[in-house]
């Protein structure tokens, strides 16, 4: 079963706390959401391997640490997957990044996808699938499903900002390979699939729409 990584150092539980309130106007949610996903980077890149280089100071010769060739790309679920991305390339600039859009059929209530959009040499990546929200779920074990069988990536690690236990359960069940990365695990879900105590669509307060 996949482990479930709850990132709550005090700065990030302060911001999502600022976030979630109603009269939060959508600059400062912006924001903060960016100022989130630099923060919640720093976490999720935290076990990236490191090779050895030789360098040379003004003072001496020395052997420094840096990345190990990681071939990362950060894949959004549209649309307020995009919310995370700036915040995350403060970190991981060099990153690749790909888009994946579903809508949920009325009929059948499952995901469909309308968009697919991924970097080359997928296969070689290392991936993050990022959705501010892990409601339902539906949608993220539908994504990953899509990225592994189209593109058949070297790993998967899921972001969110809030995870219902639902979505989380969700996702492991059909997703046990995928660690869940999240600021905060609420309550549960209403009828209409909207995370408690939440903090709304996420979508529309990132966006500014209604
Ligand atoms: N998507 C959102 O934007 N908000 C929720 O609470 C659930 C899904």
């Amino acid at each position: 079963m996949s482990t479930v990584h709850l990132i709550d150092h005090p700065l990030i539980q302060h911001k999502l706390t600022l976030m979630r309130r109603k009269e939060a106007s959508t600059n400062s949610f912006r924001r903060m959401l960016g100022e989130l996903s630099t923060l919640m980077a720093y976490e999720i890149t935290r076990d990236f391997p490191l090779q050895d280089l030789e360098i040379e100071t003004p003072m001496e010769k020395m052997v420094g640490k840096v990345i190990d060739g990681k071939k990362l790309a950060l894949v959004s679920i549209l649309r307020a997957g995009n919310g995370f991305l700036d915040g995350m390339l403060n970190v991981v600039p060099g990153a690749r990044i790909g888009h994946i859009g579903l809508f949920r059929d009325p009929e059948t209530l499952q995901p469909v996808e309308y968009y697919y959009k991924m970097p080359e040499n997928m296969c070689e990546r290392d991936v993050i699938v990022v959705d501010p929200m892990l409601a339902t779920g539906n949608s993220a074990a539908a994504a990953v499903q899509q990225l592994k069988t189209k593109s058949n990536p070297k790993s998967i690690k899921f972001m969110c900002l809030l995870a219902a236990p639902e979505g989380i359960k969700t996702l492991q069940a059909a997703h046990p390979d995928v660690d869940i990365y999240t600021a905060a695990i609420d309550r549960e879900l209403d009828s209409h699939g909207y995370i408690l105590p939440g903090l709304g669509d996420a979508g529309d307060r990132i966006f500014g729409t209604k």
